[in-house]
């Protein structure tokens, strides 16, 4: 184990960004005529180009040199052996062990967690598969829509999954309801028929205000509509067994996971429950073997040829040595539209983090402000600062060869067209010569995108790219030498919306922690009562 931190590796990488200021992107292919053959790297049917970023070969070596120096390795294999990274929380990292097919073992605390995920992952298909076929059936005979009910993790993935795979969608209608907001369940519930929607109760915790929230109203609604038989209507999918059985959820319909599992990567466990009853257990097999394969990759591949490797340390040179704030996910596919909202989880939860691992603050910047649209509306919004803003934004790019649409593929190709576009104009620029010497019209250049290039979006591409991007920010975490696997951060503001709601339920702003929040309470209270 090496006692280097990134901050000792900076001045090296800070010499080569500053050699590279005096050239331009676009020169440096001009400069090696393979450039795209050496600065892209193939997993399957995924491409991924990152040749658009300023960086030449001898940035690159030291790029992964840094993560040579930093012990990625090491901390990647301390992960798959299912050592205790999470290190704040005393836990394993495992969601890998979900997508590993029958055979092997894979242990936590000296146990082999396999025999369990399989037995998990055989109820989840049975009753899945019971489900779809009608042979499960509730009052009003066999569901026909299954609203998720989760947050966060227990929520993003899984809708971000489901609305992603629609092409494959052949089982009942789903519907996700996060928010507490009562507009969410409302606006839900209004399109459905209570005789024949099943509940899926999401929560890791079981405890979640949001879920537990819209969980016992969902339950009142049924409750009023169905009566005595609503409790058939509900299946819980969480880690505490003693939570589930008070709400009133069986076992029989409670499928568990473990607290190995983070909420920000659980759609591969029991929390894909909502996506394997919408594409049927075979997809979603071969959606946990599409993340395998990337596991296996990143497990094996030495670091210049690994694709999560290279991702985070793109990330790690925009971030800290370009001093880029913010990040952008620009799929060009409509139906990945909950894309940028999954990884804004992904990212922005797990290496939003000011403390190393030693309990001491963090020198350098972790985590950047991810955001992001489908291509082509993004363009149509915020493109125009991406070109021609102060800010230097990356951005990662993807889009399938085909669509799912054979009979409109002259769309797909103004769509394809679109994503290479942007990428080229982005890093070509243009110059006030080639602007007529209107300054207006002038690009600088020079800002630097990746792009994922796949056949098309099946089931196993997606949980192929799921996990690049879920391994890529393990390895941010491991430079940054931060715990991407905790989320304190989120703990004071939900704590404080407890004592909050007591004091609007007393009616007694006076006991607020500061005279904005009890003005603001006070004004809340008169806006009610008037
Ligand atoms: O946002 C905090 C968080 O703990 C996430 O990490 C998690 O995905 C989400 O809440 C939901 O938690 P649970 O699955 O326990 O309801």
């Amino acid at each position: 184990m090496s006692n280097l931190n990134l901050t000792d590796k900076l001045e090296t990488l800070v010499e080569h960004r500053d050699r590279l200021a005096l050239v331009t992107t676009k020169s440096l292919f001009e400069d090696d005529s393979d450039r795209f053959g050496q600065f892209s790297r193939r997993l399957g049917n995924v491409l991924f180009d990152f040749s658009k970023n300023k960086v030449d070969r001898l940035a690159f070596e030291a790029l992964v040199q840094t993560a040579v120096d930093l012990d990625v390795e090491e901390k990647r294999d301390r992960m798959f052996a299912g050592e205790v990274i999470n290190v704040t929380e005393g836990r394993a990292v495992l969601h890998t062990a979900l997508r590993r097919p029958a055979e092997g073992s894979v242990l936590a605390g000296g146990a082999d967690v396999m025999p369990q995920v399989r037995q998990v992952l055989e109820s989840l298909k049975s009753f899945s598969e019971s489900v779809r076929s009608g042979d499960y059936t509730v009052t009003g005979g066999p569901v026909t829509d299954v609203v998720n009910i989760g947050i966060g993790g227990s929520d993003l993935g899984p809708r971000m999954v489901t609305h992603a795979l629609r092409p494959y969608h052949d089982g009942p209608r789903l519907h996700f309801v996060s928010n507490v907001d009562g507009a969410d369940l409302s606006d839900t519930v209004k399109q459905l028929s209570p005789e024949t929607t099943l509940f899926i109760v999401a929560s890791k915790s079981f405890t979640t205000l949001e879920t537990m929230t819209n969980a016992h109203s969902a339950r009142s609604w049924l409750e009023s509509k169905v009566g005595d038989s609503a409790h058939q209507h509900f299946v819980a999918l969480s880690t505490n067994l003693e939570a589930t059985r008070e709400f009133g959820i069986p076992d029989e319909r409670t499928f568990g996971f473990w607290d190995w599992v983070g909420g920000r990567c659980s759609v591969w466990s029991a929390i894909g429950l909502s996506v394997m009853m919408a594409i049927g257990s075979s997809r979603f097999e071969e959606f946990l073997s599409g993340a395998y394969e990337a596991d296996e990759h990143f497990r094996t591949a030495p670091l210049g040829e690994n694709i999560p490797a290279i991702m985070a340390l793109l990330g790690v040179w925009h971030r800290n040595v370009c001093a880029c704030r913010t990040y952008a996910i620009l799929p060009y596919d409509n139906r990945m539209q909950d894309f940028p909202g999954w990884l804004q989880q992904l990212d922005m939860e797990s290496n939003g983090k000011s403390v190393a691992t030693d309990g001491k603050p963090v020198v350098l910047d972790t985590a950047p402000v991810v955001f992001g649209e489908p291509g082509t509306n993004g363009q149509h919004a915020f493109y125009q600062l991406i070109h021609q803003g102060t800010e230097i934004v990356p951005c990662d790019f993807l889009v399938a060869a085909r669509g799912h649409e054979a009979t409109l593929d002259y769309h797909h190709r103004l769509l394809a067209s679109n994503c290479f576009a942007q990428s080229e104009a982005l890093m070509t620029g243009r110059s006030l010569e080639d602007a007529d010497g209107d300054p207006h019209r002038v690009f600088e250049g020079d800002r630097p995108s990746n792009t994922f290039l796949y056949e098309k979006l099946d089931p196993g591409t997606l949980g192929m790219l799921m996990a690049l991007y879920e391994h890529k920010i393990f390895v941010q975490g491991a430079l940054w030498n931060i715990n991407s696997f905790d989320q304190w951060g989120v703990e004071l503001g939900k704590e404080l919306a407890y004592s909050i709601e007591g004091m609007i339920d007393a009616g007694d702003p006076s006991q607020a922690n500061n005279g904005s929040t009890r003005g603001l309470l006070e004004a809340f209270q008169a806006l009610r009562s008037d």
